[in-house]
């Protein structure tokens, strides 16, 4: 079996747990469509050049935690390591004659990111994500953000944390490289190897480093709030007033970046303490540039992805766990089998939860099974009861017995069964 095994990083999701999933999944389509956002699905395999042109060269994720390879016919492909850059490249290839803008897609599926597997970080690993293309406004910011936010109540998931920042644009950014590299510079011997390479090609990510000799420096670091251009700052201030307005909390967090090199002003992550060291739950922030560097007109973006397998942990237990069965039918004998087996297809063909027994097992046994399901209600059926035409559905908890004519039988076990649900 050893030989067989799931790959170190990959994870099953089996019931008792996938329920839980079903549950959020089914918030989430109702939440996400009050907020205006359409369902999206891209291929999980995409052209190399998509990621490393839309996350950056030089980020971790581009330098190190791809699964690339090469296609039959010689091309570099990949497994998308995040969402952002196909729901782009979609719009660009397939949408984006569409004449409504802002255009708002929301995205599920798994990612792939070759990282060292610990609690809360995976290989394969399930993102729930927002994109809205077209709007500069920051009442779309603040929109975004309220979605994260009822999203997260509809769950009942407490605890958490909106962390903000605005990470300037192509105007104010290079004054702030320039401060940033100089600040560093003097300390460049002190930080970890990896920032050491980092200082020439991307000097920001430094400060999200979480070596501690590097911390220590990065505490002291200037923040790109500092050098935000009126532009910004105004839309930063906005941003704000807006989530105050709907009274979310925030806190402005100076020094957080992205591991993605596509943010551009409002940046954020949604943090919680009980996670351990992966505390970030969603994340995402405002990539203006983004459609543009992959071939589109200029046209601003924002947008999230959630953490599925972290948000998993958060969520309380969900009103999809344990769904008992409705109803276990129980046949005894062969005319019985025959007779009840159209009757389960006809309950179930009314979303009833029902399973059957086998015919030729014991009353005994099959009631066992009957309990071991947690089945509400059994109904009985040998060859006396098809004689006589009538039977009876038994309340399992209640002992409680409601007599049954055949030729009501799923209109009666569907008035007496259906409604308590
Ligand atoms: P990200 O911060 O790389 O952003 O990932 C978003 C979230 O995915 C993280 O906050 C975390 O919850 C989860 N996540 C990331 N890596 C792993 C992993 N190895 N194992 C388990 N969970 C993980 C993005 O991917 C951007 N595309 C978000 C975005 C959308 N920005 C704008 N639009």
């Amino acid at each position: 079996m050893k030989e067989f095994s799931s790959l170190k990083g990959f994870k099953d999701l089996l019931p008792g747990e996938s329920e839980r999933w079903e549950w959020v999944e089914s918030i989430a389509r109702t939440t996400f469509r009050a907020f205006g956002f359409s369902l999206i699905r891209t291929p999980i395999l995409e052209r190399t050049a998509l990621f490393t042109r839309s996350i950056g060269e030089t980020s971790d994720i581009v330098e190190k935690e791809m699964y690339t390879f090469k296609d039959w016919n010689g091309g570099n492909i990949t497994l998308r390591p995040e969402g952002t850059a196909s729901v782009v490249r979609a719009y660009l290839e397939k949408t984006s004659h569409t004449p409504i803008l802002p255009a708002k897609f929301y995205y599920s599926g798994p990612m792939f990111r070759h990282e060292r597997p610990q609690a809360g970080r995976l290989r394969q690993f399930h993102q729930l994500g927002a994109e809205i293309i077209g709007e500069i406004d920051p009442r779309q910011d603040v929109e975004l953000l309220s979605l994260l936010h009822t999203f997260f109540k509809r769950l009942g998931v407490e605890g958490l944390t909106l962390e903000l920042n605005s990470l300037g644009c192509p105007v104010c950014r290079p004054a702030y490289r320039t401060s940033l590299k100089t600040y560093l510079e003097e300390h460049l011997p002190t930080l970890c190897e990896d920032c050491q390479r980092r200082f020439m090609a991307n000097p920001l990510r430094i400060l999200d480093c979480k070596k501690k000799e590097c911390r220590v420096i990065t505490k002291k670091a200037p923040p790109p709030l500092d050098y935000l251009c009126q532009e910004c700052s105004d839309h930063f201030k906005s941003v704000q007033k807006g989530l105050r307005k709907l009274n979310i909390s925030f806190v402005i967090r100076p020094h957080l970046v992205r591991g993605l090199d596509y943010y551009t002003k409002t940046a954020f992550e949604i943090t919680t303490t009980a996670l351990g060291a992966q505390n970030a739950v969603a994340a995402g922030g405002r990539y203006d540039g983004l459609v543009a560097a992959l071939g589109g007109p200029a046209t601003p973006a924002i947008g999230f992805a959630i953490g599925m397998e972290r948000l998993m942990q958060l969520v309380p237990p969900s009103p999809f766990q344990n769904l008992p069965l409705h109803l276990f039918l129980i046949p005894l004998g062969k005319m019985a089998g025959e007779y009840l087996f159209p009757v389960l297809y006809a309950l179930r063909r009314k979303e009833l939860r029902c399973e059957m027994g086998k015919e030729n097992a014991s009353l005994k046994s099959q009631m066992k099974r009957a309990d071991r399901l947690g089945a509400r209600f059994v109904l009985i059926v040998g060859e006396d009861e098809i004689d006589r035409g009538t039977t009876v559905l038994r309340d399992m908890a209640t002992k409680e017995q409601i007599n049954i004519e055949f030729t009501e039988l799923t209109e009666t076990i569907l008035s007496n069964v259906g409604l308590r649900d």
